[in-house]
């Protein structure tokens, strides 16, 4: 089954229903930095947040809304801020259980690739855990290649766990 979210650009007054998404997700998945409850941000944090990346030009959240206009996912792209890097971004993506494997993460690259393209971003890049395959193989459908590997990144269970680095160019 193939849905169809609305996806868009988040809204300044949505900072505390992406707070619930965030936490969701954390909750949801061992694929992501921070552990279930781990970290405890304050609505005002993440109003500022998403502020700042409101009003960075080469910085945006975009979300997933089904039709009840719940937010079900969410894919940042966080700028450069110096000269040199401010055509890079760095990405992080997260689905809602229930909603994963349904074209969702499909779509937000979609709509993440028009926005770059539109204002001269021409470096996507992110990172996953060595062992989250779903998400490489997202990233793979969507034209990213594997630049590299970063040594026991993380800590998952007791155990030391690989990152891989992958990037796509945009019209170089
Ligand atoms: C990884 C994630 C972002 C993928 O988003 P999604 O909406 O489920 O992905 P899509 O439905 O658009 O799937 C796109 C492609 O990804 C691959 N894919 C997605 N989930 C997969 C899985 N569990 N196993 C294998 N391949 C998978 C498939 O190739 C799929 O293409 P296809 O439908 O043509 O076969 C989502 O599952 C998620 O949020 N997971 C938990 C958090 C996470 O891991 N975030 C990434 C951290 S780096």
């Amino acid at each position: 089954m193939r849905v169809s979210p609305t996806v868009r650009a988040i809204r300044a007054d949505e900072a505390g229903a992406f707070l619930e998404l965030r936490k969701a997700t954390e909750a949801q998945s061992d694929f992501l930095l921070f552990e279930a409850g781990e970290r405890s941000t304050s609505v005002e944090e993440i109003e500022r947040l998403v502020g700042d990346f409101l009003s960075s030009p080469n910085s945006t959240i975009l979300v997933a809304e089904d039709d009840s206009g719940r937010l079900v996912g969410f894919l940042s792209a966080r700028g450069g801020a110096a000269r040199r890097t401010r055509h890079a971004v760095e990405i992080v993506i997260a689905i809602l259980d229930g909603y994963r494997g349904l074209g969702v993460g499909t779509r937000l690259f979609g709509a993440l690739e028009e926005w770059a393209r539109g204002i001269g971003v021409t470096r996507l890049a992110l990172g996953h855990m060595a062992d989250n395959d779903g998400a490489h193989a997202l990233y793979v459908k969507m034209g990213f290649r594997e630049e590299g590997r970063k040594k026991a990144v993380f800590l998952l269970k007791g155990r030391y766990v690989d990152e891989v680095l992958m990037y796509k160019l945009l019209d170089v």
